[in-house]
């Protein structure tokens, strides 16, 4: 029986967590699916559970010419993409006074620029096919502010910013803000200090399983060309932020 999304898929950070999540979640849908990251390794195995409509790729979302190399060698793949999900991302937390200069550029690189050489590889392509969709997963810090995650929220409110924007610049192309809460994954495992990541040990005693926002992102794909979810936030039913 075909599935209900007949489309070619990019994901990024499908290595672990929310991103791999939802390429389990896409493939149960029938969905062709190109995932990248940079452990080869975990696609590989990925790519091996799921089957032949998988195809994976090595990426550095922070490098622009790897992600335009990342589409093409997808277009070369399955002829043609339908939607980029840009999930990977980094949350290396701590207060301001902590002066982390390299962790600020990281989360800047990867979570903001990420996104942005996402869109630069794949809207030539949309506005030329006259459709596309992509789905930035952003987080309810692009909603909220809290100590030791300034930079981390500041780059998931620019995330947020940019989804609206380009919703307004285009009619033809959809764009999906995916809002996760707290879930349980490997993000923040680069947490320098120590009272920050004993807080995230407490934050995740209320959290979601990845497969809670991979039903999310699926919804969203699932909808008539017409219809565009633009922001769905998830939280755990007993969630303090
Ligand atoms: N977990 C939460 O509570 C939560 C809440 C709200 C929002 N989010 C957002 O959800 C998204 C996925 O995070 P997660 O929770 O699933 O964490 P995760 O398990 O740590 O996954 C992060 C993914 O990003 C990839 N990544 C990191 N840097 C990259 C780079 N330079 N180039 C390519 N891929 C890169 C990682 O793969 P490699 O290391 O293999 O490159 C990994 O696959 C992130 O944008 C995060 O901010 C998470």
């Amino acid at each position: 029986m075909a599935g209900s999304i007949n489309k070619v898929v990019l994901i990024t950070g499908a290595s672990s967590g929310i991103g791999e999540a939802t390429a389990r979640e896409l493939a149960k849908a029938g969905a062709r699916l190109f995932i990248g990251a940079r452990r080869g390794e975990r696609l590989r195995a990925l790519a091996e559970q799921l089957g032949g409509t998988v195809a994976w790729r090595e990426l550095d979302v922070t490098d622009g010419a790897d992600f335009d190399a990342f589409v093409e060698a997808a277009e070369a793949r399955f002829g043609r993409i339908d939607v980029l999900i840009n999930n990977a991302g980094v949350m290396p937390l701590s207060p301001l006074a902590a002066v982390k200069r390299d962790e600020w550029k990281r989360m800047i690189d990867v979570n903001i620029h990420g996104v942005l050489n996402g869109i630069a590889a794949v809207l030539p392509r949309f506005l030329a096919q006259g459709s596309g969709h992509v789905v930035n997963v952003a987080s309810v810090a692009a909603h909220m502010v809290v100590p030791t995650a300034a930079v981390y929220c500041g780059t998931k409110h620019a995330v947020r910013a940019i989804t609206e924007g380009l919703r307004q610049e285009h009619d033809e192309i959809r764009s999906t803000l995916i809002s996760p809460g707290v879930v349980a994954t490997e993000l923040g495992h680069d947490i320098t200090d120590p009272d920050v990541a004993s807080a995230l040990t407490g934050w995740r005693k209320k959290s979601l399983t990845p497969d809670a926002i991979a039903g999310a992102v699926r919804y969203a794909l699932e909808q008539p060309e017409g219809v565009d979810i633009n922001e769905v936030i998830i939280r755990p039913t007993a969630a303090d932020m």
